[in-house]
């Protein structure tokens, strides 16, 4: 049945055919031209208008043209379709009549589908329709590959290449129709658009040159297309580029407060290293100093990032430093391997302060009157906010002996006084803290001063008394004796009386004037000194005695003295004065006078030659700075007589009255010794029979004779002290007056007056 249908049917396109002879379709003349793409293996769709223009009109037949030969068709009248089988052999031949206009598809194109087709409408009425349509096939190029600059195949990845060099690099296709435009894109962009035939057939071939950047390195690619209904084939190339970091950056991940870092606070710090390749080394430089210590790196190839961080405590010493951070690529050569960022610390700490002094010739040390300057040296961060000084310990205030400066950083004092010695330090405060300077010491220095007396004695040496800074070194002296003047020039403040040659019996007038460098003294110490106190005690003991022809004084030795005087005052034969008879050093000089006589401890003696009643003897125990006062002795009646002078003699000598007088006091005495040595002959037992007559006048008798009788006109003469020095010529008289007027005035012993007699040898 099928079979018979068949043949039926391909009689009736037989007949169609010798109907409507199959003639060239003549593009313009017989119908419009179309132009048709589609790929090789897609499909494509052919339209042809079969609907009737004029009314009452209606189609008959219909035939597909593959150049001259039908491959389709379809008579209405019979309602007929006919296909050629060469042509839809495969059954990818479709006809939808039904669609307007209508519809002939062809899926599973192959190239040789590639032709000019047209159709042929025959109508009832109207003339015959052409449509033509040029159908090309597009059979697309094979994947892009690429060749070297030596023509070996790269297998997807080049390199490695430095920045800056240039690529050189064949990108090939093969086939493709129409040929293929082949392009370079290095991501969207188009860096190379300069196709070619190449020297192999049916080959096609982009040759890049291109200097290489990080920007145009990335995502290179070589695209191949021949038409806009497929997308380009494309193959990708990847560049292995070495590059030194894009750029670095520090960041602060810990210990950083407002922009800065605290002294001894710990601290880390970031820094990463962006667009670099291969791993680079990150290290870390401090001051250009190299940090190796406390930090480690990390690397990721993805993202081509660097990371180091570094952990370090900052130090005073680092504010204001330095800290770079520097990636170096050892891949790449010197020069430009190495990239840096770098930034200035900001160390914070509490201040640190130093007192230093300004202007001072010496340490520490300024001279009164002149500019004592200090400064207060901070160093702090952030400054200080205030800074206070302190002397002593106390905080400084304005005003009183400070200037008006005191909450400076310096201290001014125009004129240094000496109560501005002391220990100063000065204290400042920070937002971090407070610290206080290191003690210094100021000493104000002044030239020497006298000091009290400006002179003064202390046992035999005389003493420069001065107050000084720094203490004196050298002292001049003068010394005015006599109206004589000595000078002296000594390294310390004493100068012994030993130092002076002549006696020293008169006052002294000294002068000393002290120098430490630092200014001379503007007043001179200056004093006069008696040396009387210095001069021997009166002897204290002392005896008459009348040996080898002559009275003799003995008397025991006083300390400190050198030599003895003796002093012989005598009766006045026609008046009752007492005379100085004579004085003069006891025995045979100084030396003699102290030495020991036949183991007797009676050590000083001195001739006096003849004595008689009234007359009376005295010693005076010496040094160079004078004599003491005398201590005078009368000799006794007995005494006398005991000297081999006849009596009548001493009578014949003397006036008849005083012999009297003399002689009834001498009795008096007599009796009353006799008492004595009766008393202290018992008391003593036996003792030799006296031979040497003792009398001392002592200190009681004295004050009785100076109270009783009228010594008042003369306060400063007593009965011994009147008669033991020299005298000048008016005194004398005054003594003489009043010894004269006392002795004539019956001078009897007061009743409590003891006249002590020594008739042993005194111990
Ligand atoms: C081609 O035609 C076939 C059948 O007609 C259909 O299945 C296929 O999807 C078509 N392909 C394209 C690309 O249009
Ligand atoms: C082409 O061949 C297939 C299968 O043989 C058939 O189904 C189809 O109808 C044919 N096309 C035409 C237009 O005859
Ligand atoms: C059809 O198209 C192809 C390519 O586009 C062309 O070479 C050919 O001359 C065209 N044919 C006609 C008849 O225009
Ligand atoms: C350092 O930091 C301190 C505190 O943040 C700030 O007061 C000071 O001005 C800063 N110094 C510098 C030089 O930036
Ligand atoms: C550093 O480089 C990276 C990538 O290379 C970029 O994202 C970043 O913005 C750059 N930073 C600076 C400060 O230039
Ligand atoms: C170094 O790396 C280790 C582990 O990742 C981390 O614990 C340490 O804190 C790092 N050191 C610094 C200084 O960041
Ligand atoms: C004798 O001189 C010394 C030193 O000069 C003194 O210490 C002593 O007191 C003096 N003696 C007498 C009795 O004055
Ligand atoms: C007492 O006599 C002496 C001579 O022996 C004489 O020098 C002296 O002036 C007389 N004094 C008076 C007050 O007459």
């Amino acid at each position: 049945m099928d079979h018979r249908m068949s043949v039926y049917q391909a009689l009736i396109h037989y007949l169609v055919l010798l109907v409507y002879p199959a003639c060239a379709f003549i593009a313009g003349v017989d119908g419009p031209l179309l132009y048709q793409e589609a790929l090789e293996g897609g499909n494509t769709t052919l339209y042809c208008d079969t609907i009737p223009t004029i009314a009452d009109d209606e189609l008959m037949l219909l035939i597909w043209y593959k150049e001259d030969d039908s491959i389709y068709s379809y008579d209405a009248r019979i309602s007929y379709e006919w296909s050629s089988v060469t042509f839809n052999r495969t059954g990818r031949l479709t006809v939808d009549l039904r669609k307007n206009p209508t519809v002939l598809s062809v899926s599973d194109l192959r190239e040789d589908d590639q032709a000019l087709y047209h159709c042929r409408v025959e109508f009832l009425l109207s003339p015959t329709r052409y449509t033509g349509i040029n159908l090309t096939v597009i059979v697309p190029p094979s994947k892009p590959f690429f060749l070297d600059e030596l023509g070996n195949k790269v297998q997807n990845k080049v390199g490695p290449y430095f920045e800056g060099d240039t690529l050189v690099l064949n990108c090939l296709v093969i086939g493709g129709r129409p040929p293929p435009r082949i392009t370079w894109y290095s991501g969207d962009v188009l860096v190379d658009a300069s196709d070619s035939e190449s020297d192999i057939p049916n080959v096609r071939q982009n040759e890049l040159y291109l200097p290489l950047m990080r920007d145009n390195a990335e995502n290179l690619s070589c695209k191949a297309t021949n038409t806009h209904l497929s997308p380009p084939v494309s193959a990708y190339v990847d560049i292995e580029l070495y590059l030194s970091a894009d750029n670095v950056s520090i960041h602060w991940i810990q210990g950083i407060q407002n922009g800065s870092l605290q002294s001894g606070k710990k601290a880390i710090v970031q820094c990463t290293a962006y667009g670099v390749y291969p791993s680079p080394e990150v290290a870390w430089w401090l001051n250009h100093k190299h940090l190796t210590q406390y930090s480690n790196q990390t690397w990721s190839h993805v993202t081509r990032t660097a990371v180091s961080r570094l952990q370090f405590i900052p130090t005073v010493a680092d504010n204001q430093a330095t800290l770079a951070c520097v990636s170096t690529n050892p891949a790449i050569p010197p020069g430009r391997n190495s990239k840096a960022d770098v930034v200035t610390l900001n160390v914070t700490y509490a201040p640190i302060v130093e007192i230093s002094t300004l202007n001072m010739s010496k340490l520490n040390e300024v001279i009164e009157n002149k500019a004592l300057q200090l400064m207060c040296e901070v160093e702090a961060n952030p400054p200080p906010d205030r800074i206070m000084w302190y002397f002593n310990g106390v905080q400084i205030k304005e005003g009183k002996i400070w200037g008006d400066d005191v909450f400076s950083n310096t201290i001014f004092i125009q004129e240094a006084k000496r109560t501005h010695t002391g220990q100063y330090t000065c204290s400042a405060r920070n937002n971090i803290g407070e610290s206080k300077a290191e003690l210094v010491n100021i000493t104000v220095l002044y030239p020497p001063e006298c000091r009290g007396l400006g002179v003064t004695l202390n046992d035999e040496t005389l003493v420069c008394n001065v107050t000084a800074l720094p203490v004196p070194n050298t002292y001049f002296w003068q010394t005015q004796i006599d109206s004589q003047v000595y000078n002296f020039t000594t390294d310390l403040p004493f100068i012994p009386l030993s130092q002076f040659t002549v006696p020293l019996t008169t006052t002294v007038n000294v002068t000393c004037k002290a120098d430490n460098g630092i200014a001379s003294q503007q007043n001179l110490c200056t004093r006069s000194m008696s040396f009387k106190h210095l001069r021997p005690e009166p002897p204290q003991q002392c005896d008459l005695a009348y040996e080898e022809e002559q009275f003799q004084i003995k008397c025991i030795p006083v300390d400190n003295a050198t030599y003895y005087e003796v002093a012989v005052w005598r009766m006045s034969k026609t008046n009752a004065s007492l005379i100085l008879d004579y004085r003069n050093s006891m025995g045979f000089g100084a030396s003699q006078a102290l030495t020991r006589h036949g183991g007797n401890i009676w050590l000083v003696r001195g001739k006096l030659g003849a004595l008689n009643h009234g007359d009376e003897a005295g010693a005076a125990a010496c040094n160079r700075y004078g004599c003491s006062t005398f201590l005078f002795l009368r000799p006794t009646e007995k005494l006398i007589s005991s000297a081999s002078i006849p009596w009548w003699k001493s009578v014949l000598d003397k006036d008849v009255g005083i012999s009297l007088g003399i002689a009834l006091l001498v009795i008096v005495f007599v009796i009353s010794t006799a008492l004595v040595v009766s008393v202290a002959r018992r008391s003593l037992k036996k003792q030799p029979v006296p031979v040497i007559q003792v009398v001392q006048i002592d200190d009681v008798t004295r004050d009785y004779l100076s109270s009783t009788r009228e010594l008042k006109m003369h306060p400063s003469c007593s009965l011994r002290s009147c008669s033991s020095n020299f005298l000048d010529e008016n005194e004398e008289k005054s003594l003489t007056n009043w010894r004269r007027e006392h002795v004539l005035r019956d001078w009897d012993p007061p009743p409590d007056v003891t006249l002590i007699r020594h008739r042993e040898s005194a111990v």
